[in-house]
């Protein structure tokens, strides 16, 4: 690609202009975009398993709607985000076929069980607020289609991380049993919450070019600082502590210091290898098996249409 094109793409996202489907742009921006995408849309989707566990279990009549509610969400930001990737040349078959042939990975965090029902509050309050401090600078990405897509699914994420805020605080007014609920829930996602923004930056393959494409607005690091930071209080309102023996708040940065999650645990999971990986695979290959003759019943209808149309 000449020096010339990509000089005038970089300007152009230098000045916040955003890049649109037809526009030019370096291969290496289109296949970046169809990565992190369609990484993105995977995740929402086999993002709906490990709730979807609770769905029949819920403690009452509200829990269950809201848990549906929020479920449902989770498949429609995989549209909205499939929508967006195949803007850029790609047919959704395709991702998807990546992603259930093992091909193409999707957030280590889904690799994890929901043990209890803590675990659906747990969930809420720190995975989806973990995946709202990541989703908001994406609202501001320089590709249109993404960026517009991360509107609305941040408004949606928000409701999500305050019903599992919510639900959380109604267990630990409830019995020592159910405080103790809470506790474990926190103990088991909280470092697999901080691995979601991803590798340290001085392991992060991808983020120099998506910095400087401005598809990134922030590192892994600093997006995992902001989370822990805005966390901490939240966890001492709620009552509970969190699994971190080295969090210290350090005065002269205002920041909370951190520890390191398991990195071999991490690169472990995404390699395909973590506790549930296998079960998630089996449960979205059987789910888009059933779902066959929807796809199909869609197609004749359109089909029907399409005659009609042309009779
Ligand atoms: N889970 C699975 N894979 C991950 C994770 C993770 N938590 N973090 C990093 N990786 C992968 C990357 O995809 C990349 O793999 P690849 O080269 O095979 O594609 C590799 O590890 C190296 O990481 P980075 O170079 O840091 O990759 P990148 O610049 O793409 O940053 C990040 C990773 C922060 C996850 C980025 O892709 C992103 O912001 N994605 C959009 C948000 C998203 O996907 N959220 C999903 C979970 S939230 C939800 O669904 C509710």
């Amino acid at each position: 690609e000449d020096e010339e094109k990509l000089a005038a793409f970089q300007a152009r996202i230098d000045r916040e202009e955003k890049i649109e489907p037809n526009d030019w742009m370096p291969a290496a921006y289109r296949k970046t975009l169809v990565r992190q995408i369609s990484q993105h849309a995977h995740s929402e989707v086999v993002g709906m398993l490990p709730e979807g566990n609770w769905v029949t279990r819920a403690p009452s009549l509200k829990r269950k709607a809201i848990l549906l509610a929020k479920i449902q969400d989770e498949g429609g930001h995989g549209l909205y985000l499939y929508s967006a990737a195949e803007t850029l040349g790609v047919s959704r078959e395709e991702l998807v076929d990546q992603l259930l042939s093992g091909k193409a990975k999707y957030s280590s965090i889904f690799n994890y069980p929901t043990l209890n029902w803590a675990d659906v509050g747990a969930v809420g309050w720190l995975v989806d607020g973990a995946a709202i401090m990541n989703q908001i600078p994406l609202c501001r990405c320089s590709f249109g289609p993404y960026s517009r897509a991360m509107i609305r699914i941040c408004k949606e994420e928000s409701f999500h991380q305050r019903q599992g805020y919510d639900l959380l605080v109604a267990m630990m007014k409830g019995t020592a049993e159910q405080q103790e609920m809470v506790q474990d829930a926190v103990n088991r996602l909280w470092w697999p919450a901080l691995m979601m923004f991803g590798p340290s930056d001085k392991d992060s393959k991808h983020s120099a070019a998506s910095m400087k494409w401005k598809i990134k607005r922030f590192t892994n690091d600093e997006l995992r600082q902001k989370f822990v930071d805005a966390t901490v209080p939240q966890a001492k309102v709620l009552g509970i502590t969190l699994p971190d023996p080295d969090l210290k708040f350090n005065e002269e940065t205002g920041h909370w210091e951190h520890g390191q999650p398991d990195w071999n645990e991490f690169y472990n999971t995404i390699q395909g290898n973590g506790i549930c990986n296998k079960q998630r695979m089996k449960d979205r290959i059987k789910a888009h098996e059933d779902g066959a003759w929807v796809r199909e019943a869609a197609q004749a209808y359109a089909a029907k249409q399409a005659a009609k149309k042309s009779a």
